[in-house]
């Protein structure tokens, strides 16, 4: 089966050129001046896509996804089939979901247990990360076993005390086995402990509406977990990636040790770039629709964390996607903003939402590629099979219009939730087709993809350690 994606603009996290792309089954095999002897050689007996006017970028990858997540006494509302779907819709052909290890379960209950919820149902590409909620010799040792089947990064928490949160000494030895495998650390890094205190003294104040959630978690104790998960990566000497990093303390203390030389990296996800505290504040109890961790933060934090995006100091975006109706599963916390499931949903949202960075003159177009799918591929062992179109990369493709116009809304968005965080936003740019492994899964306006057809991804260690 051969595709010719015809006189789009190839955009690569190393720049843009008006180019064909030549896609034969799975795989892309050549770029080519358009029109060249190449071009029109492989045309014939080829399905001819025009693409004139479009960028044609690589597959947006998100690292960071939460599908049918047991959290806060619930679960979260996409499954695999449909957040699958819904990330299709938007451009993203490979997500990394977080598989949980329980406390008191092996590593290996979580990870085949999200192997079979994700096996057949995915519309796209896939890996998992590992949570480590239980350091200890056995799990341990398993980190070890599971770089050797694909899952080569870990998350550990330094919040939510009683669930996921690990002390420090715990993270201290996770750290030193993930240098030991070729790992990499993801962290939540939020002091949990001292957020507790907060959480218990505001509701002992009477304080339940979903704002507090933000007022008890300061964005100091983001900046100084942030800067001890730095410290103790640096003891173990292993590399540490901070997730949906929202402050600019904590970004400071990731550029800081860049500077140095640390093998310290970090993503953002939308929701900081574009949402703010004010939304958590929202009238009645519309605020539980914004309430996540990290909370959203002051606007002031948004320009820093932009200037982070271009500077490399953040690295990634993600999504954090982790959606929660506001029916029935974020009314569970009414009167008790602690009971509110934390997540927002926006796996759909990332490639548009970011593009908007393109148009206010925030990023290039290949820093754009960059942050979503080229360094996320290379973060976390998927490269050069997604996050580039070049020969011998999977033909994981988006045609994106950049001069169309969209309004965000959940009456029109694929993810399985009541509501959109960005609801009545408008957009310029729009996803056109996607192709997942040359299989077109959108095409102009319809889903034409099929449950099953994404494949589990092995991954490799990190690139960019040093
Ligand atoms: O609020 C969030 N971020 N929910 C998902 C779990 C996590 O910590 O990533
Ligand atoms: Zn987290
Ligand atoms: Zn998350």
């Amino acid at each position: 089966m051969r595709t010719l994606i015809a006189g789009g603009t190839v955009v690569n996290a190393t720049g843009a050129q008006v180019a064909d792309v030549l896609v034969e089954d799975e795989r892309v095999v050549a770029l080519a001046a358009p029109g060249s002897g190449p071009a029109a050689a492989f045309a014939e007996g080829a399905e001819r896509v025009d693409a004139a006017g479009r960028l044609v970028v690589p597959g947006a990858v998100d690292v960071h996804t939460h599908m049918e997540m047991p959290f806060g006494g619930t679960r979260s509302a996409d499954t695999f089939e449909t957040g699958t779907r819904a990330a299709a819709w938007g451009g993203t052909t490979t997500v990394v979901d977080f598989a949980i290890q329980r406390k008191g379960e092996a590593l290996r209950q979580g990870l085949d247990a999200w192997h079979a919820k994700a096996e057949g149902n995915c519309s796209i590409d896939y890996g998992f990360h590992m949570i480590v909620s239980d350091v200890n010799d056995q799990s341990c040792k398993e980190m070890d076993v599971l770089v050797g089947e694909g899952v080569s990064s870990f998350k550990l928490f330094m919040a939510y005390p009683g669930v996921f949160y690990s002390t420090d000494g715990d993270i201290l030895r996770a750290m030193q086995q993930a240098r030991a495998s070729g790992a990499t650390v993801m962290m939540h890094a939020e002091n949990g402990i001292a957020i507790d205190v907060l959480v218990s003294q505001a509701l002992s104040r009477g304080e339940t509406d979903p704002r507090f959630h933000g007022l008890t978690r300061p964005d100091l104790l983001e900046a100084e977990a942030t800067r001890r998960a730095i410290a103790l990566a640096k003891v173990a000497g292993a590399p540490v990636y901070i997730v949906h990093l929202s402050t600019t303390g904590a970004l400071q203390a990731v550029a800081e040790a860049r500077s140095e030389g640390q093998n310290a990296f970090a993503e953002t996800c939308p929701q900081y770039l574009f949402l703010s505290a004010a939304d958590l504040a929202r009238e009645g109890f519309e605020g539980a629709k914004y309430v996540c961790s990290p909370p959203l933060r002051a606007p002031e934090h948004q320009a820093h964390l932009w200037r982070g995006l271009r500077t490399d100091d953040l690295s990634v975006v993600s999504t954090d996607h982790c959606p929660f109706c506001f029916k029935e599963q974020k009314e569970l916390g009414l009167g008790d903003f602690s009971k509110i499931p934390n997540g927002i949903p926006g796996v759909e949202h990332r490639v548009d939402l970011t593009y908007q960075g393109v148009v206010a003159g925030e990023l290039g177009l290949p820093r754009w590629v960059e942050v979503n799918a080229t360094t996320p591929a290379r973060m976390f062992g998927l490269y050069p099979k997604k996050g580039v179109l070049a020969p011998g990369s999977d033909a994981d493709i988006v045609i994106y219009n950049p001069a169309a116009s969209q309004t965000i809304s959940a009456a029109t968005h694929h993810m399985d939730v009541d509501y959109s965080a960005y609801e009545g936003k408008a957009i310029t740019g729009r996803v056109e087709t996607v192709f997942s492994r040359g299989r077109v899964v959108i095409d102009g306006g319809r889903y034409v993809g099929q449950k099953g057809h994404g494949r589990f991804l092995p991954r490799k260690t990190n690139d960019y350690l040093k």
